[in-house]
């Protein structure tokens, strides 16, 4: 007893719903990933062959579609006799064989030429060294000529911070397995493959955020595995350089965030690297992740304040407002908010406290114990560490500090 027939979904149904769903896609209003609106001088290039690669596909797509319709229609089977059956037409296959080929040729030819103008290193004005793993991009700064001067060695995750107009070459590789390194308005994708080192050329046109995501999967969090390119001038690029390799304020003596140091000493230190921070014998306090968390690193803290994002760039470190106030900036007035840093006012401590709190809850991170064999008891990402209230109050007062 069959009380109603449920409505089939038919092929012609089907590539209804999908063709909308392409078309709505396409009318997104805030993308900030998007590969048709190039910022930088290689993501320009793609663009420009793009284009006329995609109004040529195009072009065939339609030809071929006609002329398959026709004959689908035209030699419709209506009871007339079977044709004459001869071997073929010569002239027919050869010419269809040639165009093709000639169609190929067209657009092999500026594609092979925007793939060696893409793969040029010689004109590089900076080097960044960018390592991926799971779950998170680690951004690091050789010494170098480049960048305007760089005399000792700068680290930082998730943002890589870049001077506007300069050809910045990218040097990836990975610390597990393959990541994919993506800006979308600045250049196509790249592999980061564990034991080799893949170059990627980065430029940006103006000041500002350009968004990006891992784009292999890798793992639990590959879809929470995010980084951001941030384009400052000459002169502000300057100062986050000058910032990154401050000297190391302790806390003032008797406040939560001077607790915070030594909860931090106690918890986070064994992976998360602060550069300056002392026990209380005055030893340096070294972080040792390689004994702990499978890529064998953790995000440098030091100057966690100065980005405005964390854990892999999953999560904002500041309220939304204040957000909207870095994004929506214009180019002249872009630099001077976001060197601002994270303030108290501004801190996203939901997020964060909720990250202290359980960080595998937060973003899976295949933390139980079960599932820890095939990497030796090391935990990809991080771990549960079970700390009471006030003492992530404490961190997160110490955090707030290291601008
Ligand atoms: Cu890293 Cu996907």
């Amino acid at each position: 007893m069959v009380a109603s027939v449920p409505r089939r979904l038919t092929t012609g149904r089907a590539a209804l719903l999908v063709g909308l769903g392409v078309l709505v896609a396409g009318c997104a209003k805030n993308a900030p990933q998007d590969t048709f609106q190039p910022e930088g001088e290689n993501a320009r290039k793609i663009h420009d062959l793009q284009w006329p690669v995609f109004a040529i596909a195009g072009i065939v797509l339609v030809i071929v579609s006609a002329a398959v319709l026709w004959c689908v229609f035209r030699y419709r089977d209506r009871g007339q006799p079977i044709p004459k059956q001869t071997h073929g037409r010569p002239a027919l296959e050869i010419g269809l064989t040639i165009l093709p080929a000639l169609i190929l040729i067209g657009v092999a030819i500026p594609t092979v030429g925007t793939l060696m103008a893409l793969s040029k290193t010689s004109d590089t004005e900076c080097f960044v060294n960018v390592t991926g793993q799971q779950w998170w991009w680690e951004m690091d700064y050789p010494a170098q000529d480049g960048c305007g001067g760089i005399e000792t060695p700068i680290v930082t995750s998730g943002q890589m911070v870049v001077p506007v107009g300069t050809n910045v070459l990218v040097r990836g590789t990975s610390r597990d397995v393959i990541h994919s390194f993506w800006i979308p308005r600045l250049n196509g994708k790249r592999d980061m493959v564990p034991g080799r080192v893949q170059t990627l050329r980065i430029e940006a046109d103006r000041p500002g955020i350009f968004a990006g995501q891992c784009t292999e999967f890798c793992g639990l969090s590959h879809a929470n595995m995010r980084m951001e390119v941030v384009a400052l001038d000459a002169a502000d690029f300057e100062t986050w350089k000058a910032n990154q390799l401050a000297a190391y304020e302790a806390p003032e003596e008797g406040t939560v965030a001077a607790e915070g140091e030594q909860t931090f000493i106690a918890q986070c230190s064994r992976c998360h690297q602060v550069d300056g921070l002392e026990d209380a014998d005055g030893a340096p306090v070294i972080a040792r992740p390689e004994l702990y968390v499978y890529s064998e690193a953790a995000p440098n803290l030091t100057h966690l304040m100065t980005r405005n994002t964390f854990a892999g760039a999953t999560w904002d470190l500041v309220v939304e407002g204040c957000r909207d106030r870095v994004w929506q900036a214009t180019p002249e007035e872009f630099g001077a908010i976001y060197l601002e840093g994270v303030t108290a006012d501004c801190l996203n401590e939901v997020d964060l406290r909720e990250w202290i709190r359980n960080a595998p809850e937060k973003k899976p991170m295949y933390a139980e114990a079960t599932e820890l064999g095939p990497t030796d008891g090391k935990t990809r990402g991080m771990p549960y560490l079970a700390l009471s209230e006030d003492q992530i109050d404490q961190v997160i007062a110490y955090l707030l500090e290291r601008h």
